[in-house]
């Protein structure tokens, strides 16, 4: 898929508030830090489209962007970082499982994960809560620029495997890197292909 045109819509925190429009929408989510934003740069070839940190914590809305005038991809804060204050602390923010479970616009969402660390408990809860409210997903792993290709291999089979201990099926996976652009493609084309259906 080519992107064309790639515009910053809003921001909110209130999934009332979210664009009126009724197109189809995909929504990123996962760990403060592990590469959202970035992901959404890299996917629209945009340096800096969605704001970016070395430091987690950075998003702390729900953004909307408008891709070819008739999609939109969703950046959202992550969850899991301690330094956040207490009353934002609760494990996922009210307002982003508000997004998931209200927002009838969202055709899919990929839950990034950082394949350099052992499965982290904070994800698999996070993947629990998507199965359990039936939300579609894939996973993206991010930052495979940071391991040697057979690392890449075996870090996300045996996350897999660790799926398997209480799921019946593993979900769909990408490997991504923004800094190299590995997966874009692949993610890419899983939007087109879901997005005519
Ligand atoms: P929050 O908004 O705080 O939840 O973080 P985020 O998930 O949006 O992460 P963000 O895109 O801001 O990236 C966090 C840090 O990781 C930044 O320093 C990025 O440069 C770095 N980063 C993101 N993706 C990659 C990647 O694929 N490879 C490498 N090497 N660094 C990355
Ligand atoms: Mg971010």
């Amino acid at each position: 898929m080519i992107i064309k045109t790639a515009e910053f819509i809003m921001s909110n925190s209130e999934v009332a508030k979210c664009p009126k429009d009724i197109l189809p929408e995909y929504a990123f989510i996962g760990r403060s830090n592990v590469g959202k934003s970035s992901l959404i740069n890299m996917l629209t070839n945009h340096k800096n489209l969605a704001k970016t940190s070395g430091r987690p914590g950075k998003t702390q809305l729900i953004n909307h962007f408008l891709i070819n005038k008739n999609w939109f991809l969703v950046d959202l804060p992550g969850y899991g970082y301690a330094r956040v204050s207490k009353t934002a602390k609760k494990k996922f923010q009210k307002f982003i499982t508000d997004y998931f479970e209200k927002r009838q616009q969202l055709v899919s969402a990929f839950v990034l994960i950082d394949l350099r660390h052992e499965p982290q408990k904070i994800d698999l809860e996070f993947l629990e809560y998507m199965g359990e409210k039936g939300i579609p997903f894939s996973i993206v792993f991010t930052k495979a620029d940071k391991l040697k290709p057979k690392a890449i291999v075996r870090n996300a089979e045996a996350y897999m495997q660790e799926l398997l201990k209480t799921w019946e099926e593993t979900p769909h996976y990408f490997i991504t890197s923004s800094t190299s652009a590995v997966g874009r493609d692949e993610v890419l084309h899983h939007i087109n292909v879901t997005n005519q259906e």
